[in-house]
This record gives structure tokens, C-alpha cells and sequence, in this order.
């Protein structure tokens, strides 16, 4: 498979904030990292291990106080983000208005725009009114009008930052499934969560811990570890415990069944692989 092209790349970015006393925090040290076309990135680590720095810097809306961040292209448009509050993205009263600020809704005529709106909220599988008052929307709902926004401008990359963590479980799956959409059709996906279940997105899991990349790799490695095979071994540190995270059910179950002396098919991430490891093979 040829190697897909990097579409940016961070090169030993770090992050100093000034607090209100004036004194410098260093918050991220040498974090490198591409971003490949086609990736669908997750992005984990405790509380204040610098994951929402990398979506302020992926947005461009944190300077680096030393090392780079190079897109490879050199358009307006190639970062869109959406954040873990839906209202605080918004900038209208309405569905139409938070369109209408839009770049590409300058340049469409009135009539035009009515089809517009109707592609752009489809996208991410919104049929709601554009009259609609944001705020008498549901959580799930404004967080679809918000990446509907993002992608309305196609950006190259899309960052989303607990995107999630507000929403129920009906809505959670809403989200993960516009988002699926869009990445289907190209859109590369930075997607930060504390959900690690979302993890079985991905095609790459970046572990951040104390502002540094601690694991850059596959999840089920970073959930199971290098050797996968032997996780009945309780002794055995995976780049998951080791940021002091606790694995997703899935994967707890399986390590369970794997100590009770099951042998299973596959080292599962999702519900589906789970059935399909646990299929004909316990004692
Ligand atoms: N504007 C700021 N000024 C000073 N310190 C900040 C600022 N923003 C973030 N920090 C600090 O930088 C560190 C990393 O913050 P960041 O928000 O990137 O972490 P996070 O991994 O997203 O955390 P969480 O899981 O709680 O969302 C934290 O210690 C935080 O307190
Ligand atoms: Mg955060």
C-alpha cells in the first residue's frame, strides 16, 4: 500500500502559557507528530495531559512557543474544529444564520441557498427546519449543526475535541456516525476523547500523558500492548495502564475471559469483535 500523503506535521512543538501572574507553564514538550490523509486519529490521555493544546494548536488558535507545525497545504480552510460544548460554538440565532456565516453561503444567491442548507445538514443526517431556533435544539442535534458548519467549508482536517462528552448515548452514537460519514468520503479525523470505547474508531490512537506523546499506534495495541496474546498475565502493562487510564468494557471483559483460561479469536475493541472472539471458544 503506498504510503499516504502527511498533511501536517508537528515537529518538536512545545507549549508555554503565561498564567496571570505572568509566569511561563510549560504545558507540552516536543510533541511530534504527522497527520496522514485518511487517518482517523483518537486522541487519549488523563485530564491536563495538553489534549485540548493540540486541538488549539491544530486550529491554529495557540502559538508554539518553540519547534513547528507545518500544513502541507497552504489553504484557509484546512483545520475546522468542533469542541465539547455545542453552544459556545455558536455564532447565529438560527440554523439559516450559523449557515449563513459560513464563507461559501457569501457567494450563493437567496434561492440558492435554500438547497444549500438542505445538502449541508445532510450530510451529517440533520432534517431539522432551518427556521429553528438553535437553542430549542437537542445536544446531539447542535453538536450536528456545529460539524455540519466544520464540514461545510471541506476542510482537509477535522478536529474534534470531546465532541461527545456532553451527549447521551442516542446522541453519542448520532455524532460518531456523522462523523464516520465524513471520513468516509476523505475527511481525516483528530478526535479527542475521555470515551475509550471511541477509540474503536480509529486507526491510529495518540496517548498523551504530562504533555508528551506517550504511544503513537494502533489501538489495539495501545489496549492490549506488543504482545497481545498473553493478557491473562494481570502483571502485564499496556501504554493504556500505564497513563493510568482503565480500558473500555470490551476490553476488560476479554481480559477477564482470557484469565479464566478462554482462548479467544482475536483480541477484541469493539462489541462486534467481542462476540465474534468469544464465538465457540470458552471451556
Ligand atoms: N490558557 C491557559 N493558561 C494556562 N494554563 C492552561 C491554559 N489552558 C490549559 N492550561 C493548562 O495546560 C495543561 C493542559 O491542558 P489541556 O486543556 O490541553 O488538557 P486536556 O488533556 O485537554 O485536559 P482535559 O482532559 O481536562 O480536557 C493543563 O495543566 C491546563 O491547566
Ligand atoms: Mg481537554
Amino acid at each position: 500500500m503506498s504510503k499516504k500523503e502527511i498533511l501536517g506535521s508537528l515537529q518538536r512543538a512545545s507549549v508555554i502559557y503565561r498564567t496571570e501572574s505572568g509566569e511561563g507553564r510549560r504545558v507540552w514538550t516536543d510533541v511530534s507528530m504527522d497527520i496522514h490523509e485518511g487517518e482517523w486519529i483518537v486522541v487519549i490521555g488523563p485530564n491536563g495531559s495538553g489534549k485540548s493544546t493540540l486541538a488549539s494548536v491544530l486550529l491554529g488558535l495557540c502559538p508554539l512557543s518553540s519547534g513547528q507545525l507545518i500544513y502541507k497545504q497552504d489553504e484557509q480552510w484546512i483545520t475546522r474544529g468542533v469542541l465539547q460544548i455545542p453552544d459556545a460554538q455558536f455564532v447565529g440565532d438560527t440554523v439559516q444564520e450559523e449557515l449563513d456565516y459560513l464563507p461559501n453561503a457569501q457567494d450563493l444567491t437567496i434561492e440558492a441557498r435554500a438547497e444549500w442548507y438542505r445538502e449541508t445538514l445532510s450530510v451529517v443526517g440533520l432534517s431539522v427546519p432551518v427556521e429553528r431556533a438553535l437553542h430549542t435544539l437537542s445536544g446531539g442535534q447542535k453538536q450536528l449543526v456545529n460539524i455540519a458548519a466544520a464540514l461545510a467549508v471541506h476542510p482537509a482536517i477535522l478536529v474534534l475535541d470531546e465532541p461527545t462528552a456532553m451527549l447521551d448515548p442516542a446522541a453519542r452514537k448520532e455524532v460518531r456516525q456523522a462523523v464516520r460519514e465524513a471520513h468516509k468520503r476523505g475527511t481525516t479525523i483528530v478526535w479527542i476523547t475521555h470515551r475509550l470505547e471511541e477509540a474503536a474508531d480509529a486507526t491510529r490512537v495518540l496517548g498523551f500523558g504530562d504533555g508528551r506523546v506517550t504511544f503513537d499506534g494502533e489501538p489495539r495495541v495501545f489496549f492490549y500492548g506488543d504482545e497481545g496474546g498473553d493478557r491473562g498475565d494481570l502483571s502485564v502493562m499496556t501504554p493504556c495502564n500505564e497513563l493510568g487510564l482503565d480500558p473500555p468494557f470490551v476490553v476488560k471483559t476479554a481480559i477477564g475471559l482470557l484469565q479464566q483460561g478462554c482462548q479467544l479469536r482475536l483480541l477484541p475493541i469493539d462489541m462486534e469483535e467481542l462476540a465474534e472472539a468469544v464465538s465457540g471458544s470458552c471451556p
